[in-house]
This record gives structure tokens, C-alpha cells and sequence, in this order.
């Protein structure tokens, strides 16, 4: 892959861990943004992700830091930092150091996963990230089976890739093997959570009719980390995909599926045949991964007729999340297609 014309350092709410893999007491280390961070988790049960050298002399608070009931405890001189990222307490001195505070972000948790709010403006959260069950209503994790997920690091793309799939329409034939292309239904991107619509079936021959298909998809992407889907008319599932940047080249990508109970039906035979199918969710994101991770940025792309409207559009609403102006030249081609409509 080409490093792509789009910042690596895009604003919104990014998975950074599973939240599971941090339990009370534990100090988890990552990289994202270019950013050495931490997640502990203190005796509350409350998550802190926070830049991970210590403003002391600079340990990594994520060898040998210990969580000691509500603060973390650097392992080089013992000074304690809270979730604030603030000092409350260095152990050979009457007072800490007020000034100094190590940077931490806002945090969520959320469908068992962690996100955090990176801005590189600093500031609050503007949206909320997604809920793949109270955005969609009605139904809760009871509902369904155990989460099943997909954990791919460090792959040569982009988070935006991801989502520019919610308007390619012609990709779900070639890369899923679908019998007839979708249509889309709905594409709103008038905030920063967007929405798309489209009517899809994995089902029967090329002869068959959109019109006649009644089964389909909704994705509500909450900015460019987050999109959470829900399907309808066929076996009941829902996705998390999540992408968020390691460095200026690479991205971690996460992908989580539930698939829904059937009442009166919860024999182990039911149980292994949604993992049947929750793995064949899987397999067909991983042929996305595939192409993604090779892409290079296309921009402005060749495009045809009926594709213009919505990468137009995706593009265009990207352009929010790059406050640094690295947003390829998805502006100009909104200016085009605006004089267009003229
Ligand atoms: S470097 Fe952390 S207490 Fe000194
Ligand atoms: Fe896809």
C-alpha cells in the first residue's frame, strides 16, 4: 500500500482494547496515534487510558506499574498518578506536584469493547460512539450468543477505507460473492454519526430481482473508528468493525459479531450453528481485509455514474475528522459536485 493522502491522526471514538483483556489491577500497554499509552483498570473497576511515560523522569508506566486502589504507582520513585492523570502523591515529599499531569483520554466502555476519544485538538467528545444495541432498539445482549471477534494488527490501511465500503455498492458481488448488487436505501451524512441503508441477500441465483429481496442491512457509523451494523430478513446478526491507527502506516482492526438467539431454542445445537455462521461473517470480512490492507487510496477515483453520489458524500463527511487538513481532496470534489447540482 501507498501511505495514503489521509491523516493517520483522524478525530472520534477508536477501539483500543477488548474489555476483558484489562481486569482490576491490570496496567495493558498499546500503541496508537504514534502514542505509547496504558489502560489500568483500579480497584473501583474504573478504566484510565493515559499517555504511558511517567512525568517524573519518564518510566513507562507500563513496566511494573501497579495499581494501588484507585491510583497508579510508578515503578521507578513511587510517585502516584490518578485518572486524571494528575499527581496525588510523591511518597518522599509533604506534597505532590500539581502541575504536572500526564495526558489521558476520555474513555468508554462499551458492547465489551473500549473506545477512546482522540482528538489532536483536544477537544471533548462531539458525538457518542455507537451502541450496537440501543442505537437499534429493542433488542439487548441477552438476545444473542457470546461475542465472536476478529483481531488483525497492524495491516497498511486507513480507517476511512473501511467505511467507504458502506456506499460501494458493486464491491458486495465481486469480494462477497453476493448473486445481485445491492441498493441502497439510505445514506444520511449530516452529522458526524452517519447512517446507510441497503437491501442485500446472500441468498438465491443472479436472475432474481432487487425489487423481490427482502432482507437487508443498517450501519450507523459513528464517526470514521466505529461502524455497527444490524441485518434484517435473514439469520440475525449484528457487527462491530473497528479500525484505529498505530502509527502514520498501520492500523489495528478489530470485528465482532453477534448472532441472535432463537427463543425456545437455546440446545447446543442452535448455539454451534450460530458460531457456524458468525465464523462465515467473519470470513467474508476478512475478503475485505484482504483488499483493504493492499489498496492504495484512489483520489480523486475514477468513478462511474452511480457511484458518484455516495463516495462523494462519505468523502466529503470525512473531511470533519481531519482537523490537521489532511483529507486527501475529498473538498474539491464536494465543490464539484456541488456546482454540479447547480
Ligand atoms: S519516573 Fe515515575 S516516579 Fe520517577
Ligand atoms: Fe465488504
Amino acid at each position: 500500500m501507498a501511505k495514503p493522502p489521509l491523516s493517520m491522526k483522524p478525530t472520534g471514538w477508536f477501539q483500543v482494547a477488548w474489555s476483558d483483556e484489562i481486569g482490576v489491577g491490570d496496567v495493558h500497554r498499546m500503541t496508537y496515534f504514534g502514542q505509547e499509552m496504558i489502560a489500568w483498570r483500579a480497584a473501583s473497576g474504573r478504566l484510565t487510558v493515559m499517555n504511558a511515560y511517567c512525568e517524573h523522569l519518564g518510566a513507562h508506566l507500563g513496566y511494573g506499574g501497579q495499581v494501588k486502589g484507585d491510583v497508579l504507582q510508578c515503578p521507578f520513585h513511587g510517585w502516584q498518578w490518578n485518572d486524571e492523570g494528575r499527581n496525588v502523591c510523591i511518597p518522599y515529599q509533604d506534597r505532590p506536584n500539581r502541575g504536572r499531569r500526564i495526558r489521558t483520554y476520555p474513555v468508554v466502555e462499551r458492547n465489551a469493547s473500549v473506545y477512546i476519544w482522540h482528538d489532536v485538538q483536544g477537544r471533548e467528545p462531539f458525538f457518542d460512539a455507537p451502541d450496537i444495541f440501543a442505537d437499534f432498539g429493542a433488542r439487548t445482549a441477552e438476545d444473542y450468543y457470546p461475542q465472536q471477534r476478529l483481531f488483525r494488527q497492524e495491516l497498511e490501511l486507513h480507517p476511512q477505507y473501511v467505511l467507504e465500503n458502506g456506499v460501494d455498492f458493486a464491491h458486495f458481488k465481486y469480494v462477497h460473492q453476493t448473486p445481485i448488487v445491492p441498493v441502497f436505501t439510505r445514506h444520511d451524512f449530516a452529522g458526524p454519526v452517519s447512517y446507510v441503508d441497503f437491501t442485500i441477500t446472500f441468498e438465491g441465483d443472479d436472475g432474481q430481482r432487487i425489487e423481490d429481496v427482502n432482507s437487508g442491512v443498517e450501519a450507523i457509523n459513528g464517526g470514521l473508528g466505529i461502524a455497527v451494523t444490524k441485518s434484517w430478513g435473514m439469520v440475525d446478526n449484528r457487527t462491530i468493525s473497528a479500525v484505529t491507527p498505530v502509527d502514520d502506516r498501520t492500523s489495528d482492526v478489530r470485528f465482532m459479531v453477534y448472532i441472535g438467539r432463537t427463543p425456545g431454542r437455546d440446545d447446543q445445537r442452535a448455539e454451534d450453528k450460530a458460531r457456524e455462521f458468525g465464523a462465515e461473517v467473519i470470513r467474508q470480512f476478512t475478503q475485505d481485509i484482504h483488499i483493504w490492507s493492499h489498496q492504495r487510496y484512489s483520489d480523486p477515483p475514477a468513478l462511474a455514474t452511480a457511484e458518484y453520489e455516495g463516495f462523494t458524500a462519505i468523502r466529503k463527511w470525512a473531511m470533519q475528522f481531519y482537523p490537521d487538513g489532511l483529507g486527501g481532496s475529498a473538498a474539491d470534489l464536494a465543490r464539484v459536485r456541488e456546482a454540479d447540482t447547480i
